[in-house]
């Protein structure tokens, strides 16, 4: 691994393909972050070159998770199910939490081999914290596993996050679905974090750039999955959708003046719902 950064102390997992970029170590570029292989980096050099909205898009979408985590701690969820938690960079979800609930718990599931071993040597030795090596189209490997089970009480309201997770599930997975099948485990109380790309940019770069990332990404071992606001905005179908509803990235909770260029960076929706009724 020519990046030796990339995963410093870790044991390059097996069976890694090296060949290719992949969606969860090109996001860790985009943030700033130094988990990612040479392959990675050549392709998220040529993205940012002609798509500078995308790292941009990619900041925008962490720091939504991290003012979700802030919000769903604050209204006292204090256990946490993170469905695609990819490479850590901009704090985990257990650390951002327990700023404000100490003993505040997490499940994070991955199935990327770099995301995974380097979540769980975050992790360490931590009771509270644990990373699942599964694929989250298969709600009942991650409700019903062991580990999960012994740290979420779902008897309680639980915080779930699909945070750019859902980008890289086909249609045939049935995201719909998927998120019926989680929810059908949450106590009311409980919330969901969601974001996604759409491709109904208000900008024509935008719109351009979107559709030069789709083609780059078909390339990688991870192609982009882009969806209609209609089909996010009826994933939070019989939720409530906390203020400001299901919006642009930024402009959620925003914690100081978005620039202009955050302002155009419009290709995606985030927002947060609040489980309601009985399950
Ligand atoms: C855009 S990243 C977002 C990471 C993280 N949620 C965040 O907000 O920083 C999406 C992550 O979901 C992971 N992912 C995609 N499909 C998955 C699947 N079927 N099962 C588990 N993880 C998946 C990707 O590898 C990637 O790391």
């Amino acid at each position: 691994m020519e990046s030796q950064s990339c995963c410093t102390g870790t044991a390059v997992p097996e069976n890694l393909d090296m060949d290719r970029p992949n969606g969860s170590r090109l996001y860790n570029y985009f943030l700033g972050g130094t988990s990612y292989l040479p392959v990675d980096r050549d392709a998220g050099e040529a993205i940012t070159r002609a798509a500078p909205h995308w790292a941009l898009g990619a900041r925008l979408t962490r720091t939504f998770a991290r003012r979700a985590v802030q919000t769903m701690a604050a209204a006292g969820i204090d256990q946490f199910l993170d469905l695609g938690s990819g490479i850590g960079a901009g704090g985990s979800v257990h650390e951002l939490a327990r700023l404000v609930t100490p003993d505040a718990r997490a499940v994070y599931i991955h199935h990327e081999p770099i995301a995974y071993e380097l979540s769980r040597e975050l992790i360490g030795e931590d009771p509270y914290a644990a990373v699942l090596k599964l694929d989250i189209s298969d709600p009942d490997a991650v409700l019903n596993h062991p580990v999960t089970r012994g740290l979420i009480d779902f008897d309680r309201p639980v915080g779930v996050l699909v945070v750019g997770g859902f980008v890289f599930v086909p249609d045939e997975a049935g995201p719909a679905e998927l998120l019926l099948r989680y929810r059908a485990a949450l106590a009311p109380g409980s919330y969901l974090a969601l974001s996604q790309v759409s491709d109904d940019s208000a900008h024509a770069e935008v719109s351009a750039e979107l559709e030069w990332v789709r083609k780059r990404y078909a390339a990688t071992s991870s192609p982009l999955h882009v969806r209609p606001r209609t089909e996010v905005a009826s994933w939070f179908d019989g939720m409530e959708l906390v203020e400001p509803g299901l919006v642009r990235y930024g402009r959620w909770r925003p914690e100081f003046p978005l620039t202009a260029a955050q302002l155009r960076c419009d290709y995606g929706y985030v927002g947060l719902g609040r489980v309601v009724g009985n399950r």
